[in-house]
């Protein structure tokens, strides 16, 4: 985004407040309203790291990252930019999360790789750490899709247990999953001594998960949204939300664009 639209849009959204609520871990709150940082193909961009500090001078102040998305170290050296900058005050003010891949998705790689993604961010801790899917594949791979032949079973226990690990080191303030069903999360919660504090799945208006989401209402665990508009133009999605006529029919009787409504 160019840097003179990014200070228009900043200055409009001067008084805007993102609302946030409290994880079950009583951590910081989590802003409801995050930045995404998956781009397709993965690390194909030049400009991530002038892409966030503008999302930073917007307002933003969740930001998702991942392994798998080699957006940690530009998240990281756009942290590092803003607070030079004085964007933000400290540190305090961001909600980073970051999440495991599935070749580290090992009982005795899971601190190890939370270890590298801190080194990659320059951070001390994640505010938010999460299992990206409930899939192991064997240890090295870092690719989407995983290979079949690299499938291996997904160690409950082993997992979870470090990932606890994690947030009794300091090294994430909350933990959590992604990608988890119902019958994963019962699992999941029958096995742990901390309860995943989030699960980040796909909601968007075609695809809405209300059963999941009543499910983890109940649990007291969050649920965060991933890819609102359909993700189109990536190999995980689809032009079904952007181009929905009932979307757009909502949009045009609103006001809004169809981006706005989807989120
Ligand atoms: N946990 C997981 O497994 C998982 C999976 C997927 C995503 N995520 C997270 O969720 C974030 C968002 O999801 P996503 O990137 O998959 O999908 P998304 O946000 O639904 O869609 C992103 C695409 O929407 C288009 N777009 C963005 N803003 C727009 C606007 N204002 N008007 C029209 N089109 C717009 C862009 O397409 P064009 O570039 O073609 O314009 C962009 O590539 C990711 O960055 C990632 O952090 C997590």
């Amino acid at each position: 985004m160019r840097s003179g639209l990014a200070e228009t849009i900043q200055r409009s959204m001067a008084n805007i407040t993102v609302p946030n609520t409290r994880l079950n871990t009583n951590s910081k709150a989590i802003p409801l309203l995050g930045f995404g940082t998956a781009e397709y193909p993965f690390g194909s961009s030049d400009n991530v790291r002038e892409c966030l500090l503008d999302a930073i001078r917007l307002g933003y102040r969740h930001f998702d990252s991942a392994a798998l998305y080699q957006s940690e170290q530009p998240l990281g050296e756009a942290v590092a930019e803003a607070l030079e900058l004085g964007l933000v005050n400290s540190r305090e003010e961001l909600f980073i999360t970051t999440k495991l891949w599935c070749s580290d998705a090992h009982g005795d790689r899971v601190v190890p790789a939370l270890q590298t993604s801190l080194k990659n961010l320059g951070l001390e801790y994640v505010d938010l750490y999460l299992v990206h899917w409930p899939v192991c594949v064997k240890a090295g791979e870092y690719e989407l899709p995983v290979k079949k032949e690299d499938l291996l079973p997904f160690d409950y226990e082993g997992v979870w247990k470090a990932m606890e690990e994690c947030q009794q080191l300091g090294l994430a303030k909350s933990i959590g999953v992604s990608n988890f069903s119902c019958k994963k999360l019962e699992k999941l919660l029958s096995i742990s001594e901390i309860p995943p504090a989030v699960n980040q799945v796909e909601v968007n208006p075609l695809w809405q998960q209300q059963k999941l989401r009543q499910f983890c209402n109940e649990k007291g665990i969050h649920i965060t949204a991933y890819s609102p508009l359909g993700a189109k133009g990536t190999l995980w999605g689809s032009d079904r939300v952007m181009e929905s006529e009932v979307l757009q029919e909502i949009a045009k009787a609103i006001g809004k664009t169809l981006a706005q409504v989807g989120i």
